[in-house]
């Protein structure tokens, strides 16, 4: 596994090849479980309390009850970052192993984790996305491993030459395959309204708060997804890609197919706050 520098699996420190789950984890049998990603910096692990409140979130939804507190989880998560100080943390909680049967075993859950030491080629820089209907649950609010629609969706992206899909729901834009998707109007930014259809991104809460605080007009609103097309600027955000400029939707240009001067104040915010994060200065 490439770059992967530490796992923790079920209390156990281990290297890659070490780990292994049975075929009867509910995780792989019915996608029974729920998953944060979180980015680490200059060995810190960035909104960790974001992330997990996120994962007691999901957890509570799916009626699993929380294997660790969050002591045990910081140390955990501390513990495989230093591993490689610089990259990307993976958790999952699983309902565990047992017979398969869609009810409920009275099992341990499984834990699993691991670091991944971010890959010194720079990653997406600009976005060039596709509109599709969103046919997923209603219950995108939880973090479920069970991601095969977006899968599906960004493998059309990249059918179609695209590294990003944008969900539309009822004529209503919900959020990208991986991403939360913020549009830039008459100077204001607008990002659909937090509810059960979209994830409640880190990236997507840290940026609007950043932008509130350099007192920039921000909605948190429904998004006809007709508004995508006249938009002066359109960004997606997540963890580990921070903010992105989306320059290209449906096969036509966003604005002039260049990242705006929104943009390139709210990715300065941004970078900015993680320099900062990474000097210890803010949480
Ligand atoms: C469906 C979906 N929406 C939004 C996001 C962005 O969330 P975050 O900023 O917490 O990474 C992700 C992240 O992967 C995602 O998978």
């Amino acid at each position: 596994m490439k770059n992967v520098t530490s796992i923790f699996l079920n209390g156990e420190f281990l290297q890659a090849r070490e780990a292994a789950i049975s075929p009867f984890d509910r995780g792989f049998l019915f996608g029974d479980g729920v998953y944060e990603v979180i980015p680490v910096y200059g060995g810190r692990i960035f909104r960790l309390a974001g992330h997990l409140q996120r994962l007691e979130a999901s957890l509570a939804s799916i009626r699993l009850a929380n294997p660790f507190d969050r002591s045990r989880w910081a140390a955990m998560l501390d513990r495989l970052a230093d591993s490689a100080g610089e990259g990307t943390l993976y958790l999952q909680v699983t309902r565990g192993v047992a017979p398969r049967d869609h009810r409920f075993p009275d099992v341990e859950p499984t834990v699993f984790a691991y670091m991944q030491a971010a890959d010194p080629e720079p990653g997406m820089q600009t976005a060039s996305a596709i509109t599709l209907p969103d046919w997923r649950w209603t219950r995108c609010d939880i973090k479920a491993v069970s991601l095969l629609a977006n899968v599906l969706a960004r493998d059309e992206a990249a059918r179609q030459g695209g590294n990003e899909a944008i969900f539309v729901r009822d004529g209503l834009v919900t959020e990208g395959a991986a991403s939360n998707i913020f549009l830039v109007d008459g100077g204001q930014v607008i990002t659909s309204r937090q509810d059960q259809r979209i994830l409640a991104g880190i990236t997507r809460e840290l940026l609007l708060e950043l932008l509130r605080g350099e007192g920039i007009a921000v909605s948190e609103r429904d998004i006809r997804a007709g508004e995508l097309a006249t938009a002066e600027e359109v960004w997606m955000t997540s963890s580990t890609k921070g903010v992105i400029p989306v320059v290209g939707i449906d096969g036509r240009p966003v604005a002039g197919g260049e990242p705006g001067p929104l943009f390139a104040r709210a990715a300065g915010f941004y970078a900015e706050f993680v320099a900062r994060f990474r000097a210890g200065e803010v949480e």
